[in-house]
This record gives structure tokens, C-alpha cells and sequence, in this order.
């Protein structure tokens, strides 16, 4: 390839065609001018307080954190640390009382609701505790219903689809109904869909709380797995510590506040 520099097309996540901004011209995808830092998601001196007056409660007091390019990040701490409240923050669900954010280099602050919706879409993934799939789609349409609202064709976001869930070690269970699959499943079907479009960082809450100790384990180990090999990162909030041995970083989060913990100390103990 001849191309100059600043035209080289970048490799499209949900058909591996070459692609150039605005969209992939195989399979519709949006393709975004590429982001060459390492710091994709930066949380600065961020802030946030439920409510006022003698009720409101300090959720986040002061958290920086920097998300690293391909890192896998867990953040433990107890039931009402404000985990919940981080990682509505990191995916611009929630707009937080002070401080920044700031996805692939670009600040959140002065965003339209357009555009955070459009940043949650193609640069980021969520994982939720109750899985969160539609009853009436089998698990390969669930994975592809926010690769056909990005405006990817419905051939190659059912072909996308089959690929990811067969990653997961679905591929038997493509034309199963969320109510045939296990709870394992069906949390490796809401991975699927969090990996499909090929986001920059796949923002986890609590994905084990609703499975035994085994399939949660798995089920975590494979997400892990699959965003590596793609350099997405990924951020696991949970109170579950035995999760830590798949973890580059552990922060804990208590009473609102962020301290970083050696991660050697958490991995002995696991086979
Ligand atoms: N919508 C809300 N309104 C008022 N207080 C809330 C709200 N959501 C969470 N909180 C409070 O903020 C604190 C942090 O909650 P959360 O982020 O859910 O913690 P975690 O996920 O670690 O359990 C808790 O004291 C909780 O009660
Ligand atoms: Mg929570």
C-alpha cells in the first residue's frame, strides 16, 4: 500500500474491511478519525452529589482516574462506595456535579445529549448486572440491534453478530431465546453486544452478581479476553474481590474516593 500519511483507512471492527471516516463503505459502520493516545477514558477531580441540603450524599468526592489503552481495570469496594455512580459517569449517562471527562481525547462537558449518545453507541459497551436482553429476539438479533441502529447492514451485523457469539463460545446458541439460555449465556449474549461495534471501552457493573461463582468467573475471563485481543479496555466495578486475578489494576472506591491497590496481593489466592 501506497497511501500518504493521514489516508491510511483503518480496519473496520465489524466487517475487518478497510475503512475510512465518515463510515465504512462495506458495512455502514461509522468509522471515527482514529485517536492515537493511550488515555482513552480520563476522569479529572470529578464530583458528585445526590441531592442538597441535610439529605444529599457524596457519591464521588474527588476521583481521577485514567483508563489506559487495552487495560482491564476492576474497581471493588463495598455496596455504596459510588461504583455505580463512577461508571454512570465514565459512560456519560450521568453528568457529574464537578470535574471532567473525557473519551478518546475529546471533553464531555460541553457534549449535546446528540453526541453523548452517539460516543455511548460506538466508543463504549455496557454490561449490566441483569443482563438486559430482549425476550422476543434470539440472542444473535439482541447482539445486533445497536450494530443496526449505528446503521450497519443487516447482512453484516447478523454475519458480525454470529462471529462474536461464536468468540464466546455461543456459536450453538445463536437462534436461542434469552428464556433457553443459561444465566451465563445469556450474560455472554450481553458481552457479545457490548463487543459488536468494536467500542473503545466496555464499561462492566456488577456482570457476576446474578451467576454462580463459576460461570461468573468465565463469563468475566472471556470478556477480558476478547477486548485484549482488540486493545479495548475494560472497566469492572463490583464487589466481588475474587474477580481481581484478571485485572492489570485494582482500584478500591470507598466513601467516594479512589485508591489504587496492589494487584499481586488479591491474585494469590485464586487457582
Ligand atoms: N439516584 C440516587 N439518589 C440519591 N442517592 C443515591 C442515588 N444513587 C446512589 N445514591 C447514593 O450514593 C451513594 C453511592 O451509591 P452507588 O454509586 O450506587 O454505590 P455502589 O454502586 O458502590 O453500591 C450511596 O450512598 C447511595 O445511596
Ligand atoms: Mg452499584
Amino acid at each position: 500500500m501506497t497511501d500518504t500519511p493521514g489516508e491510511n483507512p483503518m480496519t473496520c471492527p465489524v466487517c475487518s474491511a478497510p475503512a475510512t471516516p465518515p463510515k465504512c463503505g462495506t458495512c455502514g459502520r461509522p468509522a471515527l478519525a482514529p485517536f492515537e493516545g493511550t488515555d482513552l477514558l480520563v476522569l479529572d477531580g470529578v464530583r458528585h452529589t445526590y441531592g442538597s441540603g441535610p439529605g444529599e450524599v457524596h457519591a464521588l468526592r474527588e476521583v481521577d482516574m485514567r483508563v489506559r489503552r487495552g487495560e482491564i481495570t476492576l474497581i471493588v469496594g463495598p455496596s455504596g462506595g459510588g461504583k455505580t455512580t463512577a461508571l454512570l459517569v465514565m459512560g456519560l449517562l450521568l453528568k457529574p456535579t464537578a470535574g471532567q471527562v473525557r473519551l478518546a481525547g475529546q471533553s464531555m462537558e460541553d457534549a449535546s445529549e446528540s453526541e453523548r449518545t452517539r460516543a455511548r453507541l460506538l466508543q463504549l459497551g455496557f454490561v449490566f448486572q441483569q443482563f438486559n436482553l430482549i425476550k422476543s429476539l434470539t440472542a444473535r438479533e439482541n447482539v445486533m440491534v445497536p450494530m443496526r441502529y449505528a446503521g450497519v447492514s443487516k447482512k453484516h451485523a447478523g454475519e458480525r453478530a454470529s462471529e462474536v457469539l461464536t468468540a464466546l463460545g455461543l456459536g450453538h446458541r445463536v437462534d436461542h431465546r434469552p428464556a433457553d439460555l443459561s444465566g451465563g449465556e445469556k450474560q455472554r449474549v450481553a458481552v457479545a453486544r457490548a463487543l459488536a461495534l468494536g467500542p473503545q471501552v466496555v464499561l462492566a457493573d456488577e456482570p457476576t452478581a446474578n451467576l454462580d461463582s463459576v460461570a461468573g468467573q468465565r463469563v468475566v475471563e472471556k470478556l477480558a479476553e476478547l477486548a485484549s485481543a482488540n486493545g479495548t479496555s475494560v472497566v469492572i466495578v463490583t464487589h466481588d474481590t475474587r474477580l481481581a486475578p484478571i485485572a492489570d489494576r485494582l482500584l478500591r472506591l470507598e466513601d467516594g474516593a479512589l485508591v489504587e491497590q496492589d494487584v499481586s496481593a488479591f491474585a494469590g489466592g485464586h487457582p
